[in-house]
């Protein structure tokens, strides 16, 4: 069996991955702060700003790195840049020099945020111009990456989901407001093209079979505003959909500017994947169809 190393399996890709990839891979991964743990699943405590501390996933000496751990805080990027450049940058360079090290493809993870979102359904060739401090470490860390470890694949994204810990992702948040009957602010002139998490760690499995390399925008094949999702979250999960309240981005006073639209379009992974990525109400189907299967339970307990 394969050995796959997750970074950032606290979070929530990287638990995500963790747990869906265990039927297939011998599974290795790392938390820093935030310890959890996972049935089938070896998780080990590393700060991989550290190179020293590298010298484990050297010895685990797996065939394929996942690299999902980031400061992905972008309110707290802004206010830290130096914390957020050593999470997002230097340790993006640890890890692809210890790929390179030992042969390992990786799998690194982006962000629609390296885009300024001024023009919305960006392609892989369009050039980024991030406008928060976030999104100028994550395109420094692509940049980085590629040129260190050429056996490697960026991955532009947007996700949702289900956390294994007690933090929110924005779906998560939405029906924590519902839930409590409490009012939902949702941004009206943010676009963007989300993908349930689940379904991107499924492309992530297909495209390490295939061992792409270069950039690949995996998220939604449709884009919404931030109000639009919630309105569809509150129709899929049966929620009183007047809880929710129309905001503009202008009014919210936010620490770190954001992109209007930074919908990212998926041609090139639908023509590698042969398939059409998932719309927006599919992929809230599918997230409420996880909780009622007990996925949710079993992610954060199992
Ligand atoms: N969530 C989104 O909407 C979204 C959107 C676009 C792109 N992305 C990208 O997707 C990836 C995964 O995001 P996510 O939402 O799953 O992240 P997350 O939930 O915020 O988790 C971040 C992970 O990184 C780990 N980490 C941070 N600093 C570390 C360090 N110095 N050493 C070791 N581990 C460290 C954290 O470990 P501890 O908690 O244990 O400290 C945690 O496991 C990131 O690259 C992010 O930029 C996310």
């Amino acid at each position: 069996m394969n050995k796959i190393l997750i970074t950032g399996g606290s979070g929530l890709l990287g638990s995500n991955i963790a747990k869906l990839a265990s039927s297939n891979f011998k599974v290795y991964t790392t938390y820093n702060k935030n310890r959890v743990s996972m049935k089938d699943v070896y998780f080990f405590q590393i700060d991989i700003t550290k190179k020293e501390q590298l010298i484990k996933i050297e010895q685990i000496k797996p065939e394929l790195i996942i690299h999902c751990a980031a400061l992905t805080n972008v309110g707290y990027c802004e206010e830290h840049p130096t914390e957020a450049y050593n999470q997002n940058v230097l340790a993006s360079i640890n890890i692809a020099e210890i790929a390179k090290k030992i042969g390992a493809y990786l799998i690194h993870i982006s962000t629609d945020s390296v885009f300024d979102g001024t023009k919305g359904n960006y392609r892989e060739g369009d050039i980024p111009s991030p406008i928060n401090i976030y999104g100028r470490t994550k395109l420094e860390a692509e940049q980085r990456v590629s040129s260190i470890h050429t056996h490697s694949c960026i991955i532009r994204t947007n996700i949702y989901g289900w956390n294994k810990r007690d933090k929110f992702s924005l779906a998560e948040w939405m029906l924590n407001k519902l839930t409590n009957n409490e009012e939902l602010p949702a941004l009206k002139d943010i676009y963007f093209s989300p993908i349930l998490v689940n379904y991107l760690v499924d492309i992530l499995f297909k495209l390490q079979e295939k061992k792409n390399e270069g950039i690949i925008h995996i998220a939604g094949s449709e884009t919404c505003t931030k109000l639009e999702f919630a309105y569809m979250i509150s129709e899929v999960f049966n929620f009183d959909k007047s809880l929710i309240k129309p905001v503009s981005i202008h009014e919210l006073g936010l620490k770190a500017p954001r992109g209007l639209d930074t919908s990212l379009n998926v041609s090139k992974a639908e023509k590698i994947l042969k398939k059409h990525l998932p719309r927006v109400k599919e992929g809230l189907k599918k997230m409420k169809k996880l909780y009622e299967e007990g996925y949710v339970e079993e992610l954060k307990h199992g």
